[in-house]
């Protein structure tokens, strides 16, 4: 047996790339994955406007939805929301998403790596905080001896670009040995919206790391919007299939 999931991450709707969107919704229709996952960076500014765009268009989907909150998924204009009660709007959106995403090949466990404020500017970058990654080990342990891949699902890569570079998530070297000697064999994430696809390595534990790019219009590096197909089996087994946007984005 195999599970398909789409990759998708950092739609950013208020900027979303809408041609890319529909090759994305056309392949849904056609191919009926057994979940998209969304890595977080729903929308631009977690405007009201930009998340019930959000719903409308992940609720067309049919399929299960699975969802990872991003930095730009907090209230930008209402610093009282922000700080009170972050992820409001958020879970809302997540309340009218299609769920029920489960198989016998793959569990998907998230981890928090999105904080409303931290000592350092930009907020943007990571962070994960010990009761985040505790929460995830939790379930990591309580999947001691489970036969199926785990993959664990967080908005910003848990390791920096490559091993010689600074990691701009903070927490994020420890998090990686500790998600990797706990069982996660791969960690989707989003936020750099270039896509990747590695296998990384601390503490003598390996996982590996994949990032889907972006559905918006704030490309980056050169790289065309795209998303991934994710092809599962038990046992760690993972393919992976990328795929880049055919039109033009607009900037
Ligand atoms: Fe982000």
């Amino acid at each position: 047996m195999t599970t398909r999931l789409f990759h998708i991450s950092d739609v950013h709707f208020g900027v979303e790339n809408r041609a890319a969107l529909a090759e994305v919704a056309r392949a849904v229709a056609e191919e009926r994955p057994d979940a998209v996952v969304c890595t977080g960076d729903l929308t631009q500014r977690a405007k009201h406007s930009e998340y019930a765009a959000a719903a409308e268009w992940f609720a067309a989907l049919g399929v299960p939805v699975v969802l990872e909150p991003g930095n730009h998924d907090m209230p930008y204009y209402n610093p009282w929301e922000r700080f009170t009660d972050p992820f409001r709007r958020y879970n809302r959106l997540r309340q009218t998403v299609p769920g029920g995403f489960v198989s016998e090949d793959v569990v998907l466990v998230p981890l928090l790596t999105t904080v409303s404020a931290q000592t350092r500017f930009p907020w943007s970058d990571g962070v994960i905080r010990p009761p985040a990654l505790a929460a995830t080990l939790a379930q990591l342990a309580a999947l001691d001896g489970d036969p199926r891949t785990i993959i664990v699902t967080a908005h910003h890569p848990v390791l920096g670009k490559d091993d010689t570079g600074p990691n701009p998530t903070i927490g994020g070297d420890a998090a990686f040995a500790a998600l990797a000697e706990a069982g996660a064999h791969a960690i989707m994430s989003g936020h750099v919206h270039v896509p990747f696809d590695e296998v990384r390595s601390r503490g003598g534990h390996s996982a590996r790391m994949i990032g889907a790019g972006t559905l918006s219009t704030r490309l980056r590096h050169g790289a065309p919007p795209s998303w991934r197909v994710i092809t599962v089996e038990r046992g760690g087994v993972i393919a992976t299939e990328l795929r880049t946007a055919g039109a033009a984005a607009v900037t």
